[in-house]
C-alpha cells in the first residue's frame, strides 16, 4: 500500500546524441565562474573536455579547472575542491565524468561555504546543509550510480577506513544532466559491467523489502528485465547504441527516487559494499557483486514470497509444481548465471579482501532495518566468509 508522499525530481535531463546542446541552453542561467571537475584523464583522451571548454568559452565563462577526482573520492580531495570553489567565487560546478565526479561535485557544493569539517558534518553526523549551496550540473560519462539525477554523494575517508553516502535533498540534486550514451562507449569493460551490476543492485535494494502490493515493485521488475536484456547485448558489443542507451536510461530511473517511493528499502548490500570499498578501494559495482549472492541466499527465507516473485517476473522461472523456496532458489541461480555471463567479480578474494579484514569490514558495515532481516555482526562476518 502506498503511504502519503510528495514527489518532485528537480533535475532536467538532456538525453541522446545531441544532448550536449543542452549545456548551451543551461549556461546563461548561471554566473560567469564555472568550476570544471573531472577525473584522471578519460575526458581529455576522448576529446569531451575540449568540446566542453569550447562551449564554456563561447558562453563567456571563466573556467576554474579541478582535475584528478579519483574513483571513490576522498575527504581530503573534498577539502581541496571546497576551498577552490570558495576562493574563485564559483557560480556553477560542472561535473564531467562518472558517479565519483558527480558525487564529489555535490559534496563540494555543500562544503564551499561551510566553515567546519564537511566530512564530520555531512558524513559522520549526517547533518543537512544550512549554508549557501553552489548549483551542480553533470555531463555523464559512466553509467551506474544514478548520481546524475539524485542527491547521493559518497565520500571515502581512508584514515578512518570509512566510506559513507549521504543522500541529500532536492537542493543538492544536479540542476541538469547531459546524458549522451556515446560518451560511455570508451569505458573499459570491467568498469562497464560493474556499472551494470550497480544498476541491478540499486533496483534490488529497493525491491527486496515489504510485503505490500506496490506499483514501485512492478516498475522495478520492468527495469530489471530491460537491464538484463540490454546488458547481455552490451557485454558482447559495447558500442550497440540501442542497448547502451536503454541501460543509461534504466540506470537513471533505478536510483532517482521513483522506484523506492513510499516503500521500505533494504540497502544492506550497499552497506557491505561500502565497507569492503573502504578497505580495498575496489570498484563500487564489483564490491556489490561480490557480496550479493551470499547476502540474498542468507535472507531468502525471510522474504520468500518476494524472492519467488523475482524468479518468475524477472527471470521467467516456471513455478508450476514447485515450492516457493525452489522457485526462489532458481531465481537466485538465474541472477548468478547472468552475473557470470556479463563478467562481474564473483568473490571478495578477487578484490583483495583477506581474512584479517573481516572484523574491520564488519565494524564499518552499517546495519540497516529496512530489508527482510536485520543482520547481526556475526551474520555480517558469515556473509563475508561466504563471499570469499
Ligand atoms: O577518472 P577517469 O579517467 O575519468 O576514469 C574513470 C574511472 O577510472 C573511468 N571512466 C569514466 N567514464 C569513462 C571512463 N573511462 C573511459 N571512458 C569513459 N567514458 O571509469 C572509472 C570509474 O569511474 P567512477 O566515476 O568512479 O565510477 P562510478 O560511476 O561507478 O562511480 C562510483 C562512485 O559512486 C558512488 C560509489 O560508491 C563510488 O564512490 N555511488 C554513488 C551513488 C549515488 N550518487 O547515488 C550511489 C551508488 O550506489 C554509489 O555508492
Ligand atoms: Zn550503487
Amino acid at each position: 500500500m502506498l503511504g502519503d508522499f510528495t514527489y518532485c525530481n528537480p533535475t532536467r535531463l538532456y538525453f541522446g546524441r545531441n544532448a550536449l546542446d543542452g549545456l548551451k541552453q543551461e549556461l546563461p542561467k548561471y554566473g560567469p565562474n564555472v568550476m570544471l571537475t573531472y577525473g584522471g584523464g578519460s575526458v581529455k583522451k576522448s576529446g569531451l573536455y575540449d568540446s566542453i571548454v569550447a562551449i564554456l568559452k563561447s558562453a563567456g565563462k571563466n573556467i576554474v579547472d579541478l582535475p584528478g577526482v579519483m574513483s571513490n573520492p576522498t575527504s581530503e580531495k573534498l577539502i581541496e575542491g571546497a576551498r577552490l570553489a570558495r576562493e574563485n567565487n564559483v557560480d556553477l560546478i560542472l561535473a564531467v565524468g562518472g558517479g565519483s565526479v558527480c558525487d564529489y561535485s555535490k559534496a563540494v557544493s555543500v562544503s564551499a561555504y561551510y566553515d567546519g569539517d564537511p566530512w564530520e558534518k555531512y558524513f559522520l553526523k549526517m547533518e543537512e546543509p544550512e549554508c549557501r549551496i553552489i548549483p551542480v550540473g553533470c555531463v555523464l560519462t559512466m553509467v551506474g550510480t544514478g548520481s546524475e539525477m539524485n542527491g547521493g554523494s559518497v565520500i571515502t575517508n581512508h584514515a578512518q577506513k570509512l566510506k559513507i553516502g549521504h543522500v541529500f535533498g532536492d537542493s543538492v540534486f544536479p540542476k541538469f544532466s547531459v546524458l549522451n550514451p556515446e560518451y560511455t562507449f570508451t569505458i573499459p569493460q570491467y568498469q562497464m559491467v560493474a556499472g551494470f551490476f550497480d544498476i541491478m543492485s540499486h533496483i534490488m535494494e529497493q525491491y527486496f523489502s515489504g510485503t505490500d502490493d506496490n506499483t514501485s515493485d512492478y516498475l522495478s521488475e520492468g527495469l530489471m528485465r530491460s537491464l538484463v536484456h540490454s546488458s547481455r547485448i552490451a557485454a558482447k558489443n559495447p558500442t550497440d547504441y540501442e542497448a547502451r542507451s536503454n541501460i543509461m536510461w534504466t540506470a537513471t530511473w533505478a536510483l532517482n527516487t521513483l522506484v523506492g517511493m513510499a516503500k521500505t528499502q533494504d540497502w544492506e548490500v550497499h552497506m557491505l559494499g561500502h565497507a569492503v570499498g573502504a578497505f580495498t578501494n575496489a570498484t563500487h559495482g564489483m564490491t556489490l557483486a561480490a557480496v550479493s549472492l551470499a547476502y540474498y541466499r542468507h535472507i531468502m527465507n525471510d522474504g520468500l514470497k518476494k524472492f519467488a516473485r523475482f524468479a518468475v517476473n524477472v527471470w521467467g522461472v516456471n513455478p508450476e509444481g514447485k515450492s516457493d523456496s525452489q522457485v526462489a532458489d532458481e531465481g537466485l541461480k538465474a541472477l548468478e548465471t547472468w552475473m557470470r555471463e556479463i563478467g562481474v567479480v564473483m568473490s571478495l578474494k578477487e578484490l583483495g579482501v583477506t581474512e584479517d579484514m573481516y572484523g574491520g569490514i564488519a565494524d564499518g558495515t552499517f546495519i540497516l532495518e529496512g530489508g527482510y532481516r536485520k543482520l547481526t555482526r556475526e551474520e555480517v562476518i558469515e556473509i563475508l566468509k561466504e563471499s570469499m
